[in-house]
This record gives structure tokens, C-alpha cells and sequence, in this order.
């Protein structure tokens, strides 16, 4: 048995509810249909799900919009539901995280209803951000939110809300205390229903700071925290040193606070994951300490180019950093706001990454449709959903593209999804990449990820921190190996297009792609690889 906490390096399975199976016809996912599909999800090897949020919503931004969060959405089923599929996922011995968004309401949540019907400076008020206009009839500030468009929105007697996100997400006043009464009664809620743990939306933002302060440069700053705006990186941190609203010191109190109340579940070991985009990139290791909460992410995967010095520095970086907190990274190649990996970098190299990174300590991220190697759904401007894409005026796509249903089975779209028109189209050259189909491939994308999930598990899990193989301290900067060793393992990453050869001992237990093959005692790593040697 191993003692240490179930997350500590668990392999963490993202479901996106509307995107993974409709169990009732109606062209979006639900909690029955992930509850039918657990088995696959366990074959898969990981060991836990976390359940993108299927709270009573309006869904103007995924489910992110939370009117209720203590109900769940009719699309989604209902709290019986929610119950059975947490029952069934223990059976099989997997945990459930659920996603907590305390950063704002949906403006359909009954506080900002009430908010709207009370008078200014009113204790429905207080509850969010509202202030007057300045005198020429202009918002509090300058502030641009994250989906573009102004970060205020006036209501009928003139005052002005704060939204970082869409107008329809008010933003929380967190300085008020019933804010954090009603989420410790929201955590004991889902706690209680079964779950094991939560990964928290926005979990830098809840403290605002000079809320009647201009920035000076509303737009670059805007640009700069989008993951999907390019921009100089000096530039880019220049101005993520510069957020108001971001990653104040008050937070902080706020996770310890919650870290008590998870801690009073003995014998549970309730976790939480911070959401938490920072800079520097140390800030973020504040919200690991031992008394706030277990892990936060580490996005520098979703952005990274495939160059072996920029893997070397952000696996280096995050390893270190991690350490000096005593805490264990996570690692991400996907998610449901950013473009698919195989879209990003390629399908061989996204294999290959996933493989380096699985031997890698810490907590790995998996994102539903990322072991099939899916890549981004190609999709119309009409058939887009997601906020960022009406408020820039289709300026900015959105993340829809990463968020279209999964291919099951058969020849023909939806692919066993839905027996209706599910709500994003999935393009029929997704054909190759159903489940059943990759299944039935030894060689898929899928099968890779089992075998290397298993692998994992087996050797590696609980073996300690990596040291960097000679070629790659070199290599890192000159050629294109990168390698570590990691307990019995040797991991070998080729990122260059030929094969190269290493001198890693052992014998190759797994590869991403290709065929290693030996020459004068070296072992030659095929092109956009990656291998494991066991000694
Ligand atoms: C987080 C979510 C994203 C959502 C935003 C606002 O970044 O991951 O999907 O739009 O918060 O809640
Ligand atoms: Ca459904």
C-alpha cells in the first residue's frame, strides 16, 4: 500500500459534462452518460475524474455562468444523478473532483437578482462590485474583461458592475463575509454528496485592488493574459506584473481558511487544485503552501513550443520551484480553454510529450479526447458558443474548437455521441479516431496512453524526483535529446525530424511513435519521439 495522499500523483482525467456522452438523446452530454462510460474511463488507468461544472447555469460561458451551485443544470440530470455517478466512480475505485467558481455568480444567481431590485449601497449590493459612474457618465475604471468588451456593465439606476469575464458573470465581493459563508456551504455540500476533491475556477482572482484606478494600458493587459493572443514575451510579463484584480495577497487567507475546513474530513483527504495564472512564475508555489491548498497548475505546457530548451526550462522550473514549497508539480497539455495539443504541435510530437511527461513526478492532467489524439473540431462561425467570440465580434474564435463531443463509435458523425444533432458538429474526419476504433488499433494514440498509464503506475509513481541525462544538460542547448532518468526509467525525448541515437541503458518498454532500434550499443530514438528504458 502507498501511504502517501491519493492526488499527491494521480493521473486526473478532465471530463467536459456536455462534451463526453448523451445518455438521453438531446445532443449535448450528461451526468448519466459519463456515469454509463465509467468503465472506459477507468480502463484508461487514471485516477480520478474532475468534472467541469454541470451547476444549475444559464450557460452563457460553459457552466462557468453558476446560478445555483448547489443544484445541478436539468441538462446535466439532477442531483440524484450526481450522486449515482460519484457512487459508481468509488466502485471502480476512482476519485471525483468537482470544479467550485467563486470568482463570480451568473447575474440569474438569486444574490444578483436581489441585487438588481435593491437600492445602491444596499446589502444585495455589497455582495458584488458596484459603483457609481464618474461624473461624465463614464464606468468606475478602465478595466477590459477577459472576453473583451468592458469589464462593467450598467444597470437601470446608473451604478456599474464589475465582470472580469462576461457581463453575465458579476464578479463576488470576497471582502464581504457571506460571500465565504455561502462557498465553505457549497464545499460542505459536494463533500458530503461524496466528492473528493475540488478544482477551483479563477482561484487568483477573488481580491480586487484599486477598483477606481485607470490602468494604463487596459488593452495590452487584456492581451497579455489571453493565452490565445500572441505577444513578445518580455512584453507580455512586463504587463502581467501589473494586474490589479489578479493574485493579491488576500487570497491566501481565503485558501487557508478552506484548507481548515477540508482538513476537518479526517480520513478523507479532500484536495484542491488552484487554477491560479500568476507571474512571476514563483507566485504561484504561494498557493501550494503546506496550509492553503494541495496543487495549482502549471500552464506553461499549453503555450510551450515542442524545443527541447523550452521543455528543459519549464519542467526544470516547475520541478524547482514546486520543491522549495514542498509540493509536487502538475502537468497539462490540454484543457477545455485552450487549443487541443495535437492541433498545437502536431500529433506525433503531442504523443511524445505526453509519454516524456508521464514519467515526470507529480499529478498529470489528461483532457477527455486528448488519449485519442483528437485534434481541434473545425467549426463554423454560426455553430460557435463561447463568449470571447461575440464580445471581440469574431475577432478572437473562442474555445469552442476544444470543446466538441467525442467520437465513440461507428462510421458516421456524431459517432455514437448522441442520436441527435449534438450541440457543437463533429467533423466526419474524425472518422479514424473514435474510441472504438483506436481500440481496436494496437498502434493508436489510445493504446499509448493505457500502456503508458500502466507503466507509470507501475514504475514510477512514488519514485522520486529526475535527474537530467548528460545529453540533455548539453543537449538542451545544442541538439534535440532531451532525457531523464527517474527510478528504474530512463526517459528519452527525440524533438528533432531524424532519428538520433542515445546512449540510454536498459531495455525500451514503451515508445510514442516509430521503432527504436539499437546500433554499435546505441539506441537510435525515431523522429518527434519518445521512449522509456527499464534497468
Ligand atoms: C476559467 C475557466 C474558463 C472560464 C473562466 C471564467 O478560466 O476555465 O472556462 O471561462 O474561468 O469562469
Ligand atoms: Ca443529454
Amino acid at each position: 500500500m502507498n501511504s502517501s495522499p491519493w492526488w499527491k500523483e494521480a493521473t486526473i482525467y478532465q471530463i467536459y459534462p456536455r462534451s463526453f456522452f448523451d445518455s438521453n438523446s438531446d445532443g449535448e452530454g450528461d451526468l448519466p452518460g459519463i456515469t454509463s462510460k465509467l468503465d472506459y474511463v477507468k480502463s484508461l488507468g487514471v485516477d480520478a475524474i474532475w468534472l467541469s461544472p454541470f451547476y444549475t447555469s444559464p450557460n452563457k460561458d460553459g457552466g462557468y455562468d453558476v446560478a445555483n451551485p448547489r443544484d445541478v443544470d436539468p441538462r446535466f440530470g439532477n442531483l440524484e444523478d450526481a450522486r449515482e455517478l460519484i457512487t459508481q466512480a468509488h466502485k471502480r475505485d476512482l476519485r471525483v473532483i468537482a470544479d467550485i467558481v467563486p470568482n463570480h455568480f451568473s447575474d440569474q444567481h438569486e444574490w444578483f437578482q436581489a441585487a438588481l431590485k435593491s437600492k445602491r449601497g444596499s446589502k444585495e449590493r455589497e455582495r458584488f462590485h458596484f459603483y457609481d459612474a464618474n461624473e461624465d457618465g463614464t464606468p468606475p475604471n478602465n478595466w477590459i474583461s477577459l472576453f473583451g468588451g468592458p469589464s462593467w456593465t450598467q444597470v437601470e439606476d446608473g451604478q456599474f458592475y464589475l465582470h472580469l469575464f462576461d457581463s453575465s458573470q458579476p464578479d463576488l465581493n470576497w471582502e464581504n463575509p457571506e460571500v465565504n459563508a455561502d462557498f465553505e456551504k457549497t464545499l460542505r455540500f459536494w463533500i458530503d454528496l461524496g466528492v473528493d476533491g475540488f478544482r477551483i475556477d479563477v482561484a487568483h482572482g477573488l481580491i480586487k485592488e484599486d477598483v477606481l484606478t485607470n490602468h494604463p494600458d487596459p488593452q495590452g493587459l487584456s492581451n497579455a493574459l489571453r493565452l490565445d493572443v500572441a505577444m513578445d514575451s518580455d512584453e507580455r510579463n512586463a504587463l502581467l506584473l501589473t494586474v490589479p484584480y489578479f493574485d493579491r495577497q488576500g487570497v491566501h487567507e481565503i485558501y487557508r481558511k478552506w484548507r481548515k475546513l477540508f482538513d476537518s474530513y479526517s480520513g478523507r483527504e479532500i484536495m484542491a487544485v488552484a487554477e491560479a495564472w500568476v507571474h512571476p512564475p514563483v507566485n504561484a508555489t504561494r498557493y501550494v503552501r503546506a496550509d492553503e491548498l494541495h496543487q495549482v497548475f502549471n500552464f506553461d505546457l499549453l503555450t510551450a513550443e515542442f524545443d527541447s530548451d523550452v521543455l528543459f526550462d519549464v519542467v526544470e522550473r516547475s520541478i524547482s520551484l514546486n520543491a522549495t514549497v514542498n509540493a509536487l508539480p502538475t502537468w497539462a497539455l490540454s484543457n477545455h480553454d485552450s487549443p487541443r495539443v495535437a492541433s498545437r504541435i502536431g500529433d506525433e510530437q503531442a504523443r511524445a510529450l505526453a509519454l516524456f511527461v508521464f514519467g515526470l513526478p507529480g499529478s498529470a492532467y489528461v483532457f477527455a479526447g486528448q488519449e485519442l489524439g483528437l485534434p481541434d473540431g473545425q467549426l463554423q462561425d454560426s455553430d460557435r458558443q463561447d463568449p470571447t467570440f461575440f464580445r471581440t465580434n469574431g475577432a478572437i474564435k473562442g474555445r469552442d474548437g476544444a470543446r466538441v463531443p467525442l467520437p465513440w463509435s461507428g462510421d458516421t458523425t456524431p459517432f455514437g455521441f448522441s442520436t441527435a444533432k449534438p450541440w457543437l458538429p463533429i467533423s466526419q474526419s474524425w472518422k479514424d479516431l473514435t474510441i472504438e476504433n483506436e481500440l481496436a488499433d494496437p498502434k493508436s494514440s489510445l493504446h499509448l496512453y493505457k500502456n503508458a498509464l500502466e507503466l507509470r503506475k507501475e514504475f514510477l509513481v512514488g519514485a522520486g524526483g529526475i535527474t537530467w541525462l548528460e545529453s540533455s544538460q548539453h543537449g538542451h542547448k545544442s541538439d534535440s535529446l532531451l532525457s531523464y532518468s527517474r527510478g528504474s526509467i530512463t526517459v528519452v525525448m527525440n524533438l528533432s525530424d531524424s532519428a538520433k541515437e542515445c546512449d540510454a541503458a536498459g531495455k525500451l518498454i514503451i515508445v510514442s511513435g516509430g521503432t527504436v532500434d539499437a546500433r554499435d550499443g546505441k539506441k537510435v530514438i525515431p523522429a518527434r519521439s519518445t521512449a522509456w528504458f527499464l534497468t
